[in-house]
Parts: C-alpha cells; sequence; structure tokens
C-alpha cells in the first residue's frame, strides 16, 4: 500500500474517508501485533506523533522509531511533527521512511525551510493548526503543501476531548485553498462525533484513543470511516 494509492482511492470516491490510527495510543509492549491488527482491520495510514518535550510538554519518538516503525508496517507513515526547528530534521525523518512530513507555523524556527527540504526530498508536506490558529495563516505556505492537518486538541497528549468549534476550518480552508488540499483531522475523534467530523468536511481522520482503546479495531476503523 503506497500514500499514493490510498490519495488516488479516496479522490476517485472508492474510499469515504481515510482513517490514520495514531501509534501513540498502541500497546508499545507489543508493537508488532498492534500495527498488524490495524493493518488487518483496514487502517490507510499510520499517524506517528513526534513531540520534542518543547513545543509541546510531552516527549515521543524520533527517526530511530520512524525507521522501526517503517520496517514493522506496510502503512504509509504520517509523520506529525510537533517539535521546534523542525528544519533541523526534516532529512532525518524522510530518510526514515516517513512519507507525509507535517509541521506546525506556530513552531520556532524556518518553517519555510522545513517544507522546501520536505518537498526537495520528495515528501508530500502538511501544515498543521492548533485549534486557536486561524486558516488564514496556512497562506503563506501553501504553495508546498499537500495537506492541512487542522486540530481539534492542543497538542501534546492523546485522550482529551474534541475542540468542536474548531470544525468549520475545514470549510473556510476549503473555500481559501480549493478542493486539491487533504484535510485532515486530529484530536478527540470518537464514534459519537464522528459524523460531525465527516459532515464538516475532513478527509482524513487520526484517532489515538478511538482505535487503540477498543476491542475490535477493524469494526472500530469502520465506524470511523463511515
Ligand atoms: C495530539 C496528537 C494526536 C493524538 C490524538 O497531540 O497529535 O495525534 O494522539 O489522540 P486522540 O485520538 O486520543 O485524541
Ligand atoms: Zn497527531
Amino acid at each position: 500500500m503506497s500514500m499514493d494509492s490510498t490519495i488516488k482511492d479516496l479522490k476517485s470516491g472508492k474510499l469515504k474517508t481515510l482513517i490514520a490510527p495514531s501509534v501513540l495510543s498502541a500497546d508499545f509492549t507489543k508493537l508488532k501485533d498492534e500495527l498488524q491488527a490495524i493493518e488487518a482491520g483496514g487502517a490507510d495510514w499510520l499517524h506517528v506523533d513526534v513531540m520534542d518535550g518543547d513545543f509541546v510538554p510531552n516527549l515521543t519518538m524520533g527517526p530511530f522509531i520512524v525507521e522501526a516503525l517503517k520496517k514493522m508496517t506496510k502503512l504509509p507513515l504520517d509523520v506529525h511533527l510537533m517539535i521546534q526547528k523542525p528544519e533541523r530534521y526534516i532529512k532525518q525523518f524522510a530518510d526514515a521512511g516517513a512519507e507525509m512530513l507535517t509541521v506546525h507555523p506556530e513552531a520556532e524556527g524556518f518553517i519555510f525551510g522545513a517544507l522546501d527540504s520536505i518537498k526537495e526530498l520528495g515528501v508530500r508536506a502538511g501544515m498543521a493548526i492548533k485549534p486557536a490558529t486561524p486558516v488564514s495563516v496556512v497562506s503563506n505556505y501553501i504553495k508546498y503543501l499537500d495537506m492541512l492537518l487542522i486540530m481539534t486538541v492542543n497538542p501534546g497528549f492523546s485522550g482529551q476531548k474534541m475542540i468542536k468549534k474548531a470544525l468549520p476550518k475545514y470549510q473556510e480552508a476549503r473555500k481559501l485553498f480549493g478542493n486539491d488540499l487533504l484535510l485532515e483531522i486530529d484530536g478527540g475523534v470518537m464514534p459519537d462525533n464522528v459524523e460531525a467530523v465527516r459532515d464538516a468536511g475532513v478527509q482524513v481522520i487520526v484517532a489515538a484513543t478511538a482505535v487503540f482503546k477498543a476491542k475490535d479495531y477493524a469494526k472500530e476503523i469502520k465506524i470511523l470511516r463511515g
């Protein structure tokens, strides 16, 4: 499975939405089984939350783990960089096997440089904005972007409640940036709010808690996809 083929299936209408479970809530003592279970359960991408303990108050994984994940799963890796000065690490994450690299405009550093390197390295580029960041901020970066991730929690931890007032930002982004830009959601997506998420115009659904805390991953992925 490649990222290209999943996006093609989305654009052709074969798949209504793409589902990207976030490995953050997987059981790392049996990671390989967890990855196999979501693959068998129909996941499209694997979302990887990289946190530096500075941009967000939590520390998670770096390129070394991404490289290991790449070897353990066929799912395309959607890597969400919640780090300051992301330009320092783009090459390492690309070499580790990231197929989408998403950076925050709220982070310190040379964000244009980070995006430029992502594209130079032949990787898809995403931008993630926090719930309070206006969509218009993305305009300056749009020529680089394959995807916009509009966050519905303040980044840092899984298991938070969705900030629903961020949902109208998807329509706003669609109007401003057109149909080619992929729109992804991350934060607090659960079976009881996923319909509102799909109605908002989201194409890629990230879910940590909803998938990995469910008893039956396949069933949960089906519910999220709609
Ligand atoms: C939050 C991360 C999310 C998070 C989602 O900072 O970017 O990807 O893991 O977790 P849930 O789905 O539990 O809100
Ligand atoms: Zn994320």
